[in-house]
């Protein structure tokens, strides 16, 4: 399935002082250990106005607004969800550029996740393998922080989606309502939601995709939510083309503003070292697989499903892979930890350009238009 895995990674825009100083001072360390002490310091920058006026002068792009789900999004490239599970820096996304952020995953039930070392980085691949097992504070913690936030006015302007994920002690059966109970007390501090049933670190959570096990999820969520807040769902990688489609006929009897394509894969493109590691695997390896099922969802449903593209998006190029293949927003996470935080405003410089060198005006032109 995952053909062309082990391409080097190769961006000759990448910021030169990242890559010479800030990317191997972090790669000394423990991923998870550099992931929280990145994520320490964004949350304490997060405090200081100065700071977040800074990271926006210096690394803010060219505006590309996206207006979607009754949303404005000032450019498409958004935090993937998993960088900020509990909100810890919710401002400084939107100061480092990014045009929307998604937080989580979050459960019902506060969780440790999985026993340490948990992600691994391959780093002549630009890849991540990650078995977190949704290591978050829990619904209500969560709820509590967002509220802090919006008290402080620190609160971003632009749109924030919160992962929800399933708790691990809660049965298959009790998804539901493990879905929804975390949905209620979140659903005032957020402005879209993201169903996650594609992780696959959670013990057979993807089961979850299965047409009548997700009716149900969407059904208890949509009951709570009187039509209010756009519900997305996400979903693996390694779903064939027909339980896509199956999912794509979920879409119009629940209401679903769209999907969010593609999670990590558990598909490997060698069986040794570092690729030995269980879980899911994200970067350069999943650039075209991910784009495959874009590309997918995209002509199945004609267009009338907007998407959200995500997976091993490195720099302009890859993200204008993605938005031709269908994607009308897209997300970063394992780009972000390669190429550095300046890599926002390389895309939106790159795709820029693109634009106007295809002669289009806005964006959502170029929504699909490989096709
Ligand atoms: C360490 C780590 C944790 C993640 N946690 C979540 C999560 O909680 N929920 C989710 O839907 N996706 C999660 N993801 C998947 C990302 O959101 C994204 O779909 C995936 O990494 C592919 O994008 P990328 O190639 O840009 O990294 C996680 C990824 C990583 C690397």
């Amino acid at each position: 399935m995952l053909d062309d895995l082990a391409t080097p990674p190769d961006n000759p825009r990448v910021s030169w002082l990242y890559k010479a100083f800030a990317r191997p001072l972090f790669f000394k360390r423990d991923p998870e250990e550099a992931h929280d002490l990145v994520l320490r310091r964004l949350g304490w920058a997060s405090r200081q106005r100065w700071a977040l006026g800074l990271a926006r002068c210096s690394l803010s792009g060219p505006k590309l607004p996206v207006e979607l789900f009754g949303l404005t999004f000032p450019n498409p490239i958004g935090l993937a969800a998993g960088m900020d599970k509990g909100g810890t820096a919710l401002p400084a996304w939107a100061a480092l550029g990014l045009g929307f952020s998604e937080l989580g995953g979050v459960t019902r039930h506060a969780q440790p996740g999985n026993p340490q070392p948990r992600i691994f980085r391959v780093i002549e691949d630009g890849a991540l393998i990650n078995r977190m097992g949704f290591n978050n504070p829990g619904a209500e913690a969560m709820a509590g922080r967002l509220r802090d936030w919006h008290d402080s006015g620190l609160w971003p302007t632009h749109p924030v989606g919160i992962n929800l994920g399933k708790s691990k002690i809660t049965p298959l059966a009790d998804a539901p309502a493990d879905y929804r109970y975390s949905f209620e007390l979140l659903k005032n501090f957020a402005d879209f939601f993201v169903v996650n049933v594609s992780s696959p670190n959670t013990p057979n959570l993807r089961q979850l995709q299965d047409k009548s096990a997700l009716a149900e999820i969407l059904a208890a969520l949509q009951e709570a939510n009187d039509g209010q807040r756009p519900i997305l769902v996400k979903v693996a990688p390694d779903l064939g083309f027909g339980a896509l489609d199956e999912i794509l006929e979920l879409v119009e009897p629940h209401r679903l503003a769209g999907l969010v394509a593609t999670n990590t894969t558990i598909e490997r493109p060698y069986e040794n070292g570092l690729y030995a590691e269980t879980g899911g695997l994200s970067g350069r390896p999943l650039t075209r697989r991910s784009t495959e099922v874009i590309r997918h969802l995209y002509r199945q449903s004609a267009g009338r499903v907007p998407l959200i593209g995500v997976g091993g998006i490195f720099d302009a190029d890859d993200a204008w892979e993605k938005i031709t293949a269908g994607a009308s927003l897209l997300q970063i996470y394992s780009g972000m930890v390669y190429e550095g935080p300046q890599i926002t405003r390389a895309i939106l410089k790159g795709l820029a350009k693109r634009l106007a060198r295809e002669g289009f005006t806005e964006l959502h032109e170029a929504v699909g238009k490989e096709q």
